[in-house]
């Protein structure tokens, strides 16, 4: 009998500003997790290009850099044959349904967005209307693909509540079209944070490159940075180390490398001294991206293979968002093309 297996899986869908370079947090708090949940779903992973230039961007340097990340995407072990991998500015759908978003988002729902308020207050030189409609161009890459789940930083819940009222809305105000998002947002266990400033999130658009460690920093600069990170005034590890912030994160990063638990992290360091753990765990984060580091040279060193991933994955794209996009364009009263 000839049984056609129907695709039942939910859909996942996350994306990643190609600013800066991508960092360890991004890897624990958000690319570990799609690696670990793409076998129950189907996935999405898009390089949101168009969300970056909402911030001054290099043009040289984004075209690299968006390249860049893709290429990372899979060396994290994102599988491009069950996922779908691919540029935003390849599939136009995202501009268009952002733009029908945008009539239906208040300004009132976008004064309230704390990313904006941070965003103008660091770049007070280009407080530009794209930084401030920007909800309504991720809840267009969410909600044009019918999207079940989203991964992402507990910094992003506001943009997601923001989808799901916009998908209800529109539902609400005309007939159901879109699926409304579930948030996945990781416990906080895990959060790393900033090297230097061990308050702040560990962050890939930091200025100070000694805060963060770059998925594709090599041995030398992985032993200086850990070298330099603060820690407490003591000397010693003790049970109340973790509670500190900077040896406390030290402390988080070996357990989160190791898969141990904060537990038996204390344990294995009780009563050794601070510069023995920065040993270990410059150790531990040599050993750990080194082979994500091979592999993404492999990838970049054969051009054609990641170009032809990222066509395949927009013309995928394309496929599924075009249908939203009609439906929507139907249902707010747009003529169809070829029919008056
Ligand atoms: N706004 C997200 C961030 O800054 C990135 C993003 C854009 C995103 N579109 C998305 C995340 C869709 C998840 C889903 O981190």
């Amino acid at each position: 009998m000839n049984t056609i297996k129907k695709n039942t899986k939910p859909t996942l869908l996350s994306g990643i500003q190609p600013s800066g370079n991508l960092a360890l947090g991004n890897y624990i708090g958000a690319m570990r997790n799609w690696v670990s949940l793409q076998k129950d779903y189907n996935g999405i992973f898009i390089v949101v290009d168009m969300h970056a230039i909402t911030v001054k961007q290099e043009p040289a340097q984004l075209r690299k850099r968006c390249l860049s990340f893709a290429a990372q995407y899979l060396a994290a072990g994102i599988d491009p044959q069950e996922n779908i991998i691919f540029m935003q500015s390849h599939v136009p759908q995202h501009a268009e349904l952002a733009w029908v978003l945008n009539c239906y988002t208040y300004l009132g729902e976008l004064n309230r967005m704390t990313q904006f308020k941070d965003k103008s207050k660091r770049h007070n030189d280009n407080i530009n209307a794209g930084l401030y409609t920007y909800p309504a161009l991720m809840a267009a890459d969410i909600l044009l693909y019918q999207t079940d789940l989203v991964p992402v930083g507990a910094d992003q819940k506001q943009h997601l509540e923001l989808t799901r009222d916009l998908a209800m809305r529109f539902n609400n105000a005309f007939s159901p079209t879109f699926k409304v998002p579930e948030p996945f947002i990781p416990k906080e266990g895990a959060r790393i944070m900033s090297l230097q400033e061990p308050e702040k999130k560990m962050s890939k658009s930091d200025s100070n490159e000694n805060n963060y460690i770059a998925l594709l920093d090599p041995p030398d600069v992985l032993v200086r940075k850990i070298k330099r990170a603060v820690t407490d005034s003591g000397r010693e590890i003790t049970p109340d180390s973790m509670k500190n912030p900077g040896t406390g994160n030290l402390l988080t990063l070996f357990a989160v490398l190791s898969e141990l638990t904060p537990k038996q992290t204390i344990q294995r360091f009780e009563g050794k001294q601070y510069s023995e753990l920065k040993d270990e765990l410059a150790d531990a984060l040599i050993a750990f991206l080194e082979p994500f580091q091979k592999r993404y040279d492999k990838i970049l060193s054969e051009k054609d293979y990641l170009t032809n991933i990222l066509e395949e994955g927009a013309e995928k794209a394309q496929y599924i968002a075009r249908k939203t996009l009609s439906k929507v364009y139907r249902k707010i009263g747009f003529v169809a093309p070829g029919r008056s």
